[in-house]
């Protein structure tokens, strides 16, 4: 009940935001709107460029670049390539958002918690990790709308005992460190979860997943998305039935005042390329309906 008030609370603060962000727009776009796109003087760029950097007043940790930190083992949001390159949803969305704002993307590939404090400690411009809203993170970070859902689910291994949640009752779990699914596991019963003591915290879900096929622990929380990932390519595991707690995932900003431009800018970039069905074609490429 308690994680139910708090996801509604966290929601109702998204949508607040994103509400927020679509006056903005709106008011900057109603002008250049009236007139058809051919008056405009000809010697300006197409229309997406309209606005430079240098004009819409907003700052970046470096001139020119949009820092975007992450965790690149949770695909298929994020993961690396054969070439050390970080490539999946979260790093599409954000290149379409940098070519918006005229910056260039630069990925910051470092741990889960190191991602989220980056942003708070102005050493990135946003962190894009399927961040989940919650409200411990709404207190210290900015967010922009939702792009995207998430559920926690139970990966175990195929001849596992475990068949719900109740199953989990005095076993082993693991999670990724510092991840909403760690959050609520190692929660008390009272609160619906699992107790400190059973539920141990791996650098990320990769390890996390080593470690259920290496018998360390009984069953692993994690995303539903790398969930399923994972279990594709991990012969003899299988993910329970039994959703947990669904998520809205969104890109974490700094709270700082001197970001307060760059938010907004980020957030409209994003809310247009939610609203001509960019984020939506990114992720039917990156999740295959079942
Ligand atoms: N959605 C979860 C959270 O926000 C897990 C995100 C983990 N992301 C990652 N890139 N490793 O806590």
């Amino acid at each position: 009940m308690k994680k139910l008030t708090a996801l509604l609370l966290a929601l109702c603060m998204v949508f607040a935001l994103a509400a927020c962000g679509e006056d903005a727009e709106t008011a900057e776009s109603a002008a250049p709107s009236e007139e058809p796109a051919e008056s405009a003087a000809p010697s300006e760029e197409p229309a997406e460029n309209e606005e430079p950097a240098a004009e819409s007043g907003f700052t970046t940790v470096e001139e020119g670049k949009l820092i975007m930190s992450t965790n690149a083992a949770f695909p298929p949001y994020e993961t690396t390539d054969d070439s050390g390159a970080v490539i999946g949803i979260d790093p599409e969305i954000a290149a379409l958002i940098a070519e918006k704002l005229g910056l260039e993307l630069v990925i910051d590939d470092v741990d889960f918690d190191s991602a989220l404090l980056a942003v708070q400690q102005g050493k990135a411009d946003m962190v894009m990790a399927g961040v989940t809203v919650n409200e411990d993170r709404l207190a210290v970070m900015d967010f922009t709308a939702s792009y995207a859902t998430g559920v926690q689910v139970v990966i175990v291994p195929e001849d596992s005992d475990i068949a719900d949640m109740d199953g989990l009752e005095g076993k082993l779990i693991g999670c990724q460190r510092g991840t909403t699914g760690y959050i609520y596991a190692s929660d008390t019963p009272e609160n619906g979860g699992y107790g400190d003591e059973n539920v141990i915290a791996y650098d990320n879900g990769i390890t996390a997943v080593e470690a259920l096929k290496n018998g360390q622990v009984d069953a692993v929380i994690i995303d539903n998305g790398p969930a399923k990932e994972f279990v594709e390519a991990n012969p003899g595991l299988k993910i329970l039935e039994t959703p947990w707690v669904e998520e809205e995932y969104a890109i974490g900003l700094s709270k700082a005042d001197s970001a307060d431009a760059l938010n907004e800018a980020i957030s409209n970039a994003l809310q247009e390329l939610i609203d001509d069905g960019t984020v939506q074609s990114v992720l039917d490429k990156y999740i295959t309906a079942e």
